[in-house]
């Protein structure tokens, strides 16, 4: 009896490893890497769940449109347009806003670099409830009551007075003579603010602007409609669905048709070796057994 019933249990690993080894790759090929990538959405600080058009932080560049990087310092997320960093105030996906402040005057008006705000308007333009807000520097003229005396800066160590208007008024000299000028957009409520009183400027630079994006959203949806998920091709600059099975283009096939036909094509092959697998090792020792219990009587 032993030399016949050893056999038998050394078959029954040899029955899991096949099924382990058969199902493990056809899982692992399963998901688009990029698609597992772009569904994770980004979060820092007070901007959380945030997808495509924009990227970053642990979503790849092929998950958003170029422009729209988003980075994540100290639980800040931040935004560079040309020269500025722009703080990211918040996100609203629906309508398309970006809310943004200027960083290097976050904390205080006398930054080392005197920059004018330079959105991207290939991606980006400003939305209707602003108004510009110059800060001049360095001009050393009296006050009057469109420029208005902000405070004394060192830059650089230069001593310079900052003024500004929220108004372009032409005939004042100022924008000529002075050293440098810094354009900054504001909210309309904050520039009237600002017209009577100086000491709103920080709230006014805090407060931020508003940014309307202008991509295309109607493919984004789509594709979203068709369980893909939003991406990028960067090679030919043009939006792409990235699909769970597999590759897309604008947007993934219905899931009921063909992209969970191969996977349960796979599934049911695999089913069907298991049942011979099965079979197999089963009918072995049955067959022994009857032979065994026919040769024992
Ligand atoms: C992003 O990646 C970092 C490390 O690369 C990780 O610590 C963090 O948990 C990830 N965040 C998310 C939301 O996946
Ligand atoms: C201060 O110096 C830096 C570095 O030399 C320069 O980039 C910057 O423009 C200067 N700032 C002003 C206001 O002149
Ligand atoms: C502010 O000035 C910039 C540059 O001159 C201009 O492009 C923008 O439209 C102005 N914004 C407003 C609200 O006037
Ligand atoms: C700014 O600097 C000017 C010139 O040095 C000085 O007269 C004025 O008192 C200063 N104002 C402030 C608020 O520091
Ligand atoms: C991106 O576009 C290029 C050029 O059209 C194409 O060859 C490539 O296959 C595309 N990539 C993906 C992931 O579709």
């Amino acid at each position: 009896m032993q030399p016949i019933t050893s056999p038998k249990s050394s078959l029954l690993p040899l029955f899991f490893f096949l099924v382990v080894s058969i199902r493990a790759p056809m899982i692992l090929s399963v998901n688009d890497p990029r698609y597992t990538n772009c569904r994770t959405m980004l979060s820092c600080g007070s901007v959380a769940n945030i997808g495509y058009p924009f990227w970053g932080m642990n979503r790849s560049s092929y998950c958003g449109r170029p422009g729209f990087e988003l980075k994540c310092e100290d639980d800040v997320a931040k935004i560079m347009m040309n020269e500025n960093t722009l703080r990211v105030l918040n996100i609203n996906p629906e309508q398309q806003i970006l809310k943004v402040a200027r960083e290097d005057y976050w904390n205080g008006y006398c930054p080392r670099e005197l920059i004018d705000t330079a959105i991207d308007f290939n991606q980006f333009d400003y939305s209707p409830n602003l108004r510009n807000l110059t800060l001049f520097y360095g001009c050393y003229l009296p006050a009057t009551s469109t420029f208005i005396f902000l405070t004394n800066c060192s830059i650089n160590g230069t001593l310079m007075d900052v003024s500004y208007s929220t108004r372009n008024v032409l005939s004042d000299p100022r924008p000529r003579v002075c050293r440098r000028s810094v354009l900054i957009p504001v909210y309309e409520a904050a520039a009237q603010d600002l017209e009577v009183n100086p000491m709103t400027m920080g709230q006014a630079l805090r407060g931020g602007f508003e940014l309307q994006w202008e991509v295309d959203n109607d493919e984004c949806r789509r594709c979203r409609d068709s369980d893909g998920v939003c991406g990028y091709n960067q090679t030919s600059n043009s939006f792409i669905c990235f699909c769970k099975y597999q590759p897309g283009e604008t947007t993934c096939l219905p899931a009921t048709a063909s992209s969970l036909t191969p996977l349960r094509l796979a599934h049911s092959e695999v089913q069907m070796f298991i049942a011979v697998a099965a079979n197999w090792i089963c009918c072995m020792p049955a067959s022994d057994c009857i032979l065994i219990s026919l040769s024992s009587q």
